[in-house]
């Protein structure tokens, strides 16, 4: 078999040859061989939102979005929720390899001796106002933290990148809490670095300088399996930002930052504090109809519903559904389960939602969980951010390592005027 397609240009009639990469794509670049004359640009390829665009080659993700198959470094996501832990998936993520024993003592000692933020970052957070979001304080305290690892610039030095990555994953969760503690008026509490990662991130989030908070190892158990499953998710939105602002070679912190903001948005990692907005709204299981009525004709969207790569059941709000059962044997039922059944129950049976292969995603049933948990529904987007620092930092490494990458420079065809001369203001 030969892995080329042949292409004939009607406008010409010539017929050109392009090779396949990997026997599943053409090489864009190959389209500007085909031209009318001489001068002429060549062809572009036209892809508003990359529906259809490998912008990489990458060996750390594999999703089949129509069989419900997600794979981090091979290993299927089921597997690592029920088996390994989140600090252990962030090592396979970054290196590629699960750790021997002592791989894993070193990274985790590593990880959980970076925790603490310069004291200046305290400074920097009380300057926001008491109800700004979270996800925005996340994005700017990240940013923030070039300035005070200047070296981190030095992106062409892996032994700096290694070290600017394990900071990342390692002081996210502490941003985080803080953000969280500023927002309630409640006082800053350091990192344990005797407490494993999740642990010690509920310590900062819930502890009182006088009452140390006691949290059932279920859920230290469920947030870890949590931060796993949101660990990567190959080319999404905010890895594709992070991508793109990272080939620009500006240090990881402030890529990591695009990428946060990225999630931000109720498309993305945004739509898990939305679905519980939207549960509230619908309000009781008798309700529901009339909601998916209000979906069908575009008044509403279903959030944590839908998938561009899923045209079947996200894998991982598989795990997170039958999780949530295990959270409220702990927390006590969540009043909204019962709601959240009942939306997916009468979509999946809708023809509107059966043909565009709209399932529940990920975002779908984390908030419900969240909630149990006590934490407030403006941080559920952090807690995604946390998760998915190890994917957009393995994807970030794993470019510098491509010598095919460049800077991101996407093409556009041009569709405003074709030249006017200018007017001075009082002849307009
Ligand atoms: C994440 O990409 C990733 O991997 C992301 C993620 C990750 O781990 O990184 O998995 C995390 O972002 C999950 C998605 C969270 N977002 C939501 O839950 C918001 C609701 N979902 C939709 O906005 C939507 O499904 C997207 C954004 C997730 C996907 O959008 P696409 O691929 O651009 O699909 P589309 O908007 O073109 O929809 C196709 C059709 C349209 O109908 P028609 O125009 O053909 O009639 O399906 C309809 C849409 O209107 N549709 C929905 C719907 N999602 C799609 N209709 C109602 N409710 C929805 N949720």
């Amino acid at each position: 078999m030969r892995e080329t397609l042949t292409v004939t240009d009607n406008r010409t009639g010539k017929t050109y040859e392009l090779p396949l990469v990997q026997n599943s794509a053409i090489n864009a670049i190959d389209l500007r061989k085909i031209k009318t004359k001489d001068d002429d640009f060549g062809l572009l390829s036209y892809d508003p939102a990359l529906l259809n665009t490998a912008t990489c080659k990458s060996s750390i993700t594999f999703i089949d979005g129509q069989n419900s198959i997600l794979k981090y470094r091979g290993y299927p996501i089921e597997q690592l929720a029920e088996k390994s832990s989140f600090l252990e998936v962030c090592y396979l993520l970054i290196y590629g390899d699960l750790p021997t024993g002592t791989e894993f003592e070193e990274f985790e000692k590593n990880i959980l001796t970076h925790t603490y933020v310069h004291e200046n970052i305290k400074k920097f957070m009380d300057g926001f106002h008491y109800d700004a979001h979270p996800m925005g304080i996340l994005v700017a305290t990240i940013s923030a933290l070039s300035c005070f690892w200047g070296e981190s610039k030095n992106v062409k030095d892996p032994e700096q990148n290694e070290r600017s990555v394990l900071r990342l994953i390692a002081k996210a969760p502490t941003l985080a809490a803080f953000a969280y503690r500023h927002r309630m008026g409640m006082p800053y509490i350091y990192p344990r670095n005797d407490y494993g990662y999740v642990k010690n991130f509920f310590h900062m989030m819930f502890n009182m300088p006088d009452e140390e908070c006691k949290v059932h190892p279920v859920l230290i158990k469920a947030l870890d399996k949590l931060f796993i499953l949101h660990a990567d998710h190959e080319q999404n939105c905010s890895t594709n930002a992070m991508r793109s602002v990272g080939s620009s070679h500006c240090d990881p912190f402030t890529a990591v930052a695009a990428a946060v903001a990225a999630l931000y948005g109720p498309l993305h990692g945004g739509a898990n504090e939305a679905v519980l907005k939207m549960l509230a709204q619908v309000g009781s299981k008798d309700k529901v109809p009339e909601f998916i009525k209000k979906v069908k004709a575009k008044e509403a969207m279903l959030m944590g519903f839908g998938h561009r790569v899923y045209k079947s059941y996200d894998p991982r709000a598989a795990i997170v559904k039958k999780l949530a059962y295990e959270v409220f044997e702990v927390t006590g039922m969540n009043p909204f389960l019962e709601l959240a059944l009942e939306v997916e129950r009468i979509a999946l049976e809708d023809e509107y939602f059966v043909k565009r292969g709209l399932y529940p995603n990920v975002d779908f049933y984390t908030g419900l969980i969240y909630q149990s948990m006590k934490f407030p529904s403006d941080i559920f987007t952090v807690l995604f951010a946390i998760g998915r620092i190890p994917g957009w930092c393995s994807q970030w490494l794993e470019m510098f390592g491509d010598a095919t990458q460049k800077i991101v420079r996407p093409r556009q065809l041009y569709t405003g005027h074709k030249h006017r001369d200018y007017v001075p203001v009082e002849d307009r």
